[in-house]
């Protein structure tokens, strides 16, 4: 099958995930896709594929992208811009198939330029008149939307710059999924909390962790449900626990995690939340969950606790207490006792309970803290049956977190290990409160 070129336009943000954004969406609808000419510094990326659903499909979720065009041409000035349009293949063909189309122009302007008045955009739009377009100009609903993107350089001196780099042509063929991140957006959601991640990044996550329609998502750090809701929008049913029962619980009538998918119109993605250490899991073992996604306790706003007694010896003898007739620990309300626990024995328990319960080709993925405050190499947790496939980093002032991705092989994977070696170098939560925010 003869192939056409596509351009991407992404954004120019939290460009450390775009890639692994792109590569986890084309893996999910079985696309291959020659990433060899992707360029992290730019916002363009020309590909090659079979067909405009094949782009639409591939697009429709990302949230790093802005949209994906057929791409009619590229040049650095709009006489080059105009030839090379000229001498595409099939440009004959291509004219012929728009030509009673009713259609708009669009205008993007990357990095500068001032917003063009009407009469530029006309005398613009005017040196494309060899396309011969004879359909309707439809502004509000056309079939075609023909887009021309100006790149600028960044900054000149001290001002924007105003002769655009190149001009890129493309007719529109899909947008992305980056309006839900207004949706979603943190500051009109009913239940939130001082642990609830962004919009944009919780998104991103669940498309970098694959998350399947139809399929299982499990968060076993759920807090306020930031995960759930994401992984619930891209069509997964969703279940979460939290050792902390005021987060499950929520603030009052109809202020919770459930009330959160209520508000979305997706409660139907909503399977349950639950109050549980997820040391002592008891999920049954032979459930299957397709994704495991989440963003463990960093001991920042939340100190890092399991079930269990910090002085056991303590408690001898006093098992079986019994109240009122009652087995203490049976009792409604029985607050069990809770110790410390480490983030790195946490994530050890993580990756192996992942190890355990993902199919083979499920996927883990979680953010872990790092601090860059002093210089200290950061070592990422593996376990010999998951391939650690993404290390995405956002960097913070003299912190940083990042989403790190695992592919379970199973048993037969035999990759490097690390559990039960102390990686973190010394309290996080001490240095963060101490060094990070002065
Ligand atoms: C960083 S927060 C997660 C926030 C969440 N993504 C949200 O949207 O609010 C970590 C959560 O892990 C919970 N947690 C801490 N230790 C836990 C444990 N042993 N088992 C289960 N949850 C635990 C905390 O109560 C906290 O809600």
């Amino acid at each position: 099958m003869v192939k056409k070129q596509y351009l991407l336009y992404m954004v120019q943000i939290h460009t450390n995930f775009r890639l692994a954004e792109l590569e986890s969406l084309a893996d999910l609808f079985n696309l291959d896709i020659d990433f060899s000419k992707y360029n992290a510094d730019s916002p363009f990326f020309f590909v090659e594929l079979d067909n405009d659903d094949q782009a639409r499909q591939w697009i429709k979720r990302s949230i790093l992208t802005k949209a994906i065009y057929e791409y009619w041409g590229k040049g650095e000035t709009m006489e080059q811009l105009h030839d090379t349009i000229k001498n595409l293949e099939g440009f004959q063909t291509r004219k012929e198939q728009f030509k009673h189309s009713s259609f708009k122009f669009e205008f993007e302007n990357f990095q500068g330029g001032k917003k063009k008045d009407m009469a530029t955009k006309v005398k613009q739009m005017e040196t494309f008149k060899y396309l011969n377009f004879e359909g309707k100009i439809d502004l509000k609903n056309p079939h075609e939307t023909f887009t021309l993107i100006e790149e600028y350089e960044s900054v000149v001196g001290n001002k924007a710059a105003t002769v655009p780099l190149s001009y890129t042509f493309g007719r529109f063929v899909g947008s992305s999924d980056r309006s839900s991140m207004e949706r979603y957006d943190l500051k009109k959601r009913p239940y939130k909390g001082t642990t609830s991640f962004e919009a944009e990044l919780s998104l991103v996550s669940a498309n970098i962790a694959q998350v399947k329609p139809g399929s299982l998502m499990y968060d076993p750090f759920a807090g306020t449900g930031s995960f759930l809701t994401a992984g619930g929008h891209y069509g997964a049913l969703v279940m979460g626990s939290d050792i902390d029962g005021r987060m499950i619980r929520g603030k009052g009538a109809n202020i919770d995690i459930k009330s959160n998918f209520n508000y979305y119109n997706e409660s139907n993605k909503f399977l349950d939340v639950m109050t549980m250490d997820f040391t002592h899991n008891a999920l049954r073992t032979n459930l299957v969950i397709d994704t495991i996604l989440c963003d463990p306790p960093y001991g920042i706003r939340e100190s890092i606790k399991i079930l269990g007694a910090r002085d056991p010896e303590r408690f001898i003898g006093k098992e079986n207490l019994v109240i009122d007739g009652e087995k203490a620990f049976l009792r409604k309300d029985y607050i069990p006792t809770k110790k410390p626990y480490s983030l790195d024995s946490l994530l050890d328990d993580l990756l192996k309970y992942s190890a355990e319960r993902l199919p083979v080709g499920g996927r883990l993925a979680f953010w872990m803290p790092t601090a860059n405050d002093e210089n200290v190499e950061t070592i990422i947790p593996l376990h010999s049956n998951l391939e650690l496939k993404y290390n995405c980093v956002q960097e913070f002032n003299k912190w940083s977190r990042r989403l790190l991705v695992y592919i379970n092989r199973g048993d037969t994977f035999n990759g490097p290990t690390n559990g039960g070696v102390q990686r973190s170098p010394s309290n996080f939560r001490e240095r963060y409160f101490n060094h990070f925010n002065k």
